[in-house]
């Protein structure tokens, strides 16, 4: 049983430069089993630089990036896949014309005999499959339909599923509900709080949306142009609170001021209320 207290994973003051661009800069942050991190932030705000970094496809150069306690710097995404920490993109890696169980297993393949006769264990693969998607509670009708028939949801969550039998502690999940309508974004968020509760993985989960977040996060880290502009638990954030912070928390302030879109006083905002639903000029 892995000590949910201690992190898994822990950024300290990371940061990313590109000759005289700064992606990253003075980033912290710990990952702890069962938790849901998200990682809010605008376009360009440093989302795919961190997560890049923390799955072993670039390398940070200032801080300290710790697994278990100890430094690390990944030279592939594979090093931080024997580490236990997958990394789950938009695009999914799956193949869309094969079944799903065959998806599940893409590049692990169960194979049986031996010398010319080795061939794919089709039935064990299937009955894996079945028995992994069952176990996390996951219901599809049929794991020999063609994954790119699965609604967005499901094949969300097939990805998930795949990256947690095959080993992740922790689960980087790329604006997973991004391309989702709500019911679908609903069976994915669903699912990754099922995965850090029932499962105790510890999920990084990047989003734009402070909606999806607030409702399933533990931890909330707003980056703006490379730096974390707020970092907080649930317990100390309300989601108008987030909202603030990811729709550009003072620079909106300020912008409101330029655009003299000062807010309305109380006292008047009271009055215009007061005179709404009567008649005008007395009739
Ligand atoms: N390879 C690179 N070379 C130069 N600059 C880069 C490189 N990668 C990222 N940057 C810069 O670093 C900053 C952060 O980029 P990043 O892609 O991490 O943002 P993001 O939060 O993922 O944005 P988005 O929401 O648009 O995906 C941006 O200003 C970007 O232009
Ligand atoms: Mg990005």
């Amino acid at each position: 049983m892995t000590d949910r207290s201690a992190p898994i994973i822990a950024l300290d003051n990371v940061g990313k430069s590109y000759g005289i661009i700064t992606a990253l800069q003075g980033v912290s942050l710990s990952v702890r089993g069962g938790e849901v991190t998200c990682v809010l932030g605008d376009n360009g705000a440093g989302k795919s630089t961190l997560i890049s970094i923390i799955a072993g496809l670039i390398r940070h150069d200032q801080g300290t990036y710790t697994v278990d306690g100890g430094p690390v710097r990944f030279n592939s995404p594979r090093e931080a896949l024997d580490r236990g920490i997958a990394a789950v993109y938009q695009t999914l890696a799956l193949v869309p014309l094969l079944p799903v169980w065959r998806n599940f297993f893409l590049g692990s393949e169960i194979l049986k005999g031996s010398g010319p006769l080795r061939r794919l264990d089709v039935r064990a693969m299937w009955e894996k499959t079945d028995a992994e998607l069952h176990r996390m509670g996951i219901d599809l009708p049929d794991l020999d339909q063609p994954v790119g028939t699965l609604s967005g949801g499901q094949r969300q969550v097939v990805a998930i599923a795949r990256a947690i039998h095959f080993g992740a502690r922790v689960l980087i999940l790329d604006e997973p509900t991004a391309a989702l309508g709500v019911m679908q974004s609903g069976i994915v968020l669903r699912y990754i709080v099922a995965a850090a509760r029932e499962q105790g993985i510890g999920v990084i989960f990047i989003t734009h949306n402070p909606h999806h977040a607030y409702m399933v996060g533990d931890h909330f880290v707003v980056l703006a142009r490379g730096e974390v502009e707020l970092d907080a638990p649930r317990a100390e954030l309300t989601l108008e609170n987030l909202m603030f912070h990811m729709a550009g928390g003072a620079g909106l302030t300020t912008l409101q001021h330029e655009l003299h879109l000062v807010p309305v006083p109380e006292a008047a905002a009271g009055s215009i209320r007061e005179n709404a639903g009567q008649p005008r000029n007395g009739r």
